[in-house]
């Protein structure tokens, strides 16, 4: 196999073609040294990236993107908590109907999806920093709103002004990161927002487990937000603008000294200059529809879609409820729903381990390929009665290799791909279209679910999904480029997405 290269040995093909047939059982040797020989080239990208990521030249890049990531906790923390939540608002506010309990889910979808459109805009114009510190005021009124609460109308109120942050933070919080993160390490750096939208999610469950006997609980479930909004808020009052944003404002010498304090060195004159290059086209939002734009706007629009369109927040939001369908009781569904959530943080961090050695295509490849194992899974337990009776575990085991296969794929891969593929100056209003459909799709499959599995069967409602993961699986072998190790410029020139000027 060769001197152990992170990257290589990875994607070497396991055991040589020739040897392990030449000499007489001795294939079971071959085997055992080139699956020791993937392990060992895994935990060589794993440590690599552990020695980039701790070296003390990025040691403020990832303080600072850790306060950006915030953005990232609160987008997991607001849409998780709804759920438990709402078992007590129902009775405190009345809100008995399924349309005044879907109201209050959807309006932060729905906040969500406004706040997606009028971030792009507004990240262009205030620069990143100052709309994410937006974002982090409105979590913070968002959730004091929620809290205080004396109607289904006002927490619907309170829950759309929420979503408002939720949708802009969503993107402008991964963009922010990406800008300022050095190659080498940008994958894994960007992911740490997924890692804290995740852990946002896992904190939810706990907030809702914990507090279920304290008076007026759902008050605190939903205005507790309100803390990290306000250590977003302020934050981000002490970290540095977007050194990219900055000379595409024309404010080349701040940006060099912003640039020069988060690499830890005086020499930044290559970079600058790079940045300087693509920021010469100078465009407004119309060269969002230059044809040569297309190629990967279709990218981060199909990524956008198919990472909703694999059910995942049928996951999130009714594991409980799958896990009930298979017989369990509520009290086991609901700690089952916590191994869920620890999948997801684990899983994440693996992707953040690996994205910058292995490569973004081969873990989206890899992980929408498990997911798709696992949602055929689920539907033949939920199609074959005998597997019910006598494999109850199938369930709770196939839900854990699908969240385990979108957390180091589809899920931190397309928020980092929509960071990365866009030209600097269409940057926000792409990003923010991605973002929309994606939370356009959010909406529209976590609200068809229980209906889909009710015209469908349950097993029919996974399969469709397994179906859309195959599609996904070819749009991405088509259509996704490899951006791992480039710069942001250099990623514009490879995919020739640089708009002409305007
Ligand atoms: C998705 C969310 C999802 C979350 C789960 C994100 O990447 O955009 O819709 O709830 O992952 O971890």
């Amino acid at each position: 196999m060769g001197a152990l290269n992170c990257a290589d040995g990875v994607s070497a093909s396991p055991g040589s073609p020739d040897s392990a047939d030449a000499v007489p059982g001795a294939r079971g040797f071959e085997e055992t040294q080139a699956e020791r020989g993937a392990v060992d080239a895994l935990w060589a990208c794993v440590t690599e990236f552990i020695r980039e990521a701790a070296a003390a030249q990025n040691r403020f890049v990832l303080r600072v993107a850790i306060v950006a990531a915030i953005g990232g906790f609160l987008f997991g923390y607001d849409t998780g908590v709804i759920g438990g939540a709402l078992l007590y608002v129902k009775h405190d506010l009345h809100a008995e109907s399924n349309f005044d309990q879907q109201a209050i889910v959807a309006s932060l979808l729905v906040g969500a999806v406004v706040g997606a459109v009028v971030a792009g805009r507004l990240a262009d114009r205030l620069g990143r920093r100052r709309t994410i510190i937006c974002a982090g005021w409105i979590y913070v009124a968002g959730g004091i709103g929620s809290a205080l609460a004396q109607s289904v109308w006002q927490l619907v109120g309170a829950r759309l002004v929420l979503g408002l942050a939720v949708g802009a933070a969503s993107f402008v919080a991964p963009m922010y990161i990406s800008e300022i993160a050095p190659s080498k390490i940008r994958g894994g750096t960007v992911t740490l927002n997924q890692l804290m939208l995740a852990s946002g999610i896992f904190v939810a469950y706990i907030a809702d487990w914990g507090l279920k006997g304290v008076p007026g609980n759902w008050r605190w479930m939903v205005g507790l937000a309100a803390i990290p909004g306000l250590a977003l808020a302020i934050g981000m009052l002490f970290v540095p603008e977007s050194p990219r944003w900055l000379v595409e404002k024309g404010r080349h010498d701040v940006a060099r000294r912003v640039l020069r304090r988060i690499r830890g060195t005086d020499a930044v004159d290559d970079e600058l200059h790079e940045i300087e290059q693509a920021a010469k086209h100078k465009a407004g939002h119309r060269a969002l529809f230059q044809p040569q734009l297309r190629p990967m706007l279709i990218v981060g629009v199909g990524l956008a879609a198919f990472q909703q369109l694999v059910g995942i927040n049928t996951v999130i939001y009714y594991a409980p409820t799958i896990l009930s369908f298979t017989g369990i009781g509520s009290g086991s569904a609901l700690t089952q729903t916590v191994f869920i959530g620890l999948t997801n943080i684990v899983f994440t961090i693996v992707a953040i381990l690996l994205l910058d050695r292995v490569g973004r295509r081969p873990l989206l490849l890899v992980g929408t390929s498990g997911l798709v194992v696992a949602l055929v899974a689920l539907g033949l337990f939920f199609q074959l009665g005998w597997l019910q009776q006598h494999a109850p575990e199938m369930a709770l085991g196939a839900l854990l290799l699908y969240i385990a296969s979108f957390a180091v794929g589809l899920g931190p891969v397309f928020w980092l791909m929509i960071s990365e593929i866009y030209p600097l100056n269409v940057r926000g209003p792409a990003e923010s279209s991605a973002a929309v459909v994606n939370w356009t799709t959010n909406f529209a499959v976590s609200f068809t679910f229980l209906t889909l599995a009710g015209a469908l069967t349950r097993a029919g409602a996974f399969w469709l999904y397994a179906a859309i993961g195959l599609l996904a699986i070819g749009f991405m072998l088509a259509r996704v480029p490899e951006t791992r190790g480039r710069s942001l410029e250099q990623i514009q020139r490879r995919t020739g997405a640089t708009p002409t000027s305007t």
